[in-house]
């Protein structure tokens, strides 16, 4: 993993742009995997900003989102359809026709969605980079402490702590659900590239078992240890209970004089 430590949230951001636009630099028709949550907001304002001073477009990108909640209809305000329509996809140059989520039409067999789902990334020839944030019980997507490490695209009850953590985005009377679709682990441990962001320190005990804890099904991050090219970035909050920081800013520093002899690498 390349962990990377930024002051604030704000440089999260503005670098989990930067590793965006380079990627649709070199691949204009990159096949993303995006997320939802508060930590993401900030990026897709970074990306939408890039766009518009004419940096970056997306019109030949493609797009997958990790996961959507399940009884709640597309043009409801509080689905993740309608959160990235608002958000990123209606403020960028994206096709929308090309921009997928794990959607469930009222009336239709939800057990029938993930592997519809699984073979459309397939088809898309798989995803060049997933953005990940993490719950504060280490749940990547919507998959909760001692999910399969080989799951696939499929239904998942949340946790009570998912549902209490994500209850400030619903009022009172407001129906909140519980079950969601979500790409798998190995769904997501098959992008050929990966960024996690996380910031605030809510979020530093997940962070830390997902990068100095072990293995486990109960932090489902942890399983990034397995992944080739992860990069995660977080603020001086979400670091704060990383053991063993020093050695992640030392390595930075090796990686960026590595970078300014030889330039960024991309896979041939
Ligand atoms: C949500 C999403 C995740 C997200 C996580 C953290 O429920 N399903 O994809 O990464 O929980 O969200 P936030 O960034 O709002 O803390």
């Amino acid at each position: 993993m390349e962990i990377i430590i930024l002051k604030s949230a704000a440089s999260v951001a503005a670098m989990g742009a930067e590793l965006v636009q380079e990627l649709i630099r070199v691949r204009p028709a990159a096949v993303l995997g995006l997320a939802t949550g508060s930590t993401q907001l900030s990026l897709y304002q970074e990306l939408v900003e890039r766009y518009l001073n004419g940096e970056i477009s997306f019109r030949q990108a493609t797009s997958f989102n990790l996961d959507e909640y399940l009884g709640v209809a597309a043009d409801d305000p509080q689905s993740y359809r309608a959160y990235m329509d608002r958000e990123f996809f209606d403020r960028v140059d994206i096709d929308k026709r090309q921009t997928f989520l794990p959607v469930c039409e009222q009336g239709k067999n939800p057990v029938r969605v993930g592997p519809r789902y699984e073979r459309k990334i397939r088809e898309a020839g798989g995803i060049d980079l997933q953005i990940l944030g993490i719950g504060a019980n280490g749940h990547i997507g919507f998959n909760e402490p001692s999910s399969s490490l080989g799951s696939r695209t499929r239904i998942k009850t949340l946790t009570r702590q998912t549902c209490e953590d994500n209850s400030r985005f619903f009022k009172g009377d407001e129906f909140q659900p519980v079950l969601a679709i979500t790409m798998g682990i190995a769904t997501i441990m098959e992008a050929r590239k990966i960024l996690l962001l996380a910031t605030g320190a809510n979020k530093a005990g997940a962070v830390s078992e997902m990068i100095e804890g072990p293995l486990t099904a109960m932090c489902p991050a942890s399983v990034l240890q397995m992944h080739e090219h992860v990069t995660v970035l977080l603020d001086e909050a979400a670091a704060g209970g990383l053991q063993n920081r020093d050695y992640y800013d030392w390595t930075r520093l090796q990686n960026e004089s590595l970078q300014d002899r030889f330039g960024v690498f991309h896979d041939e």
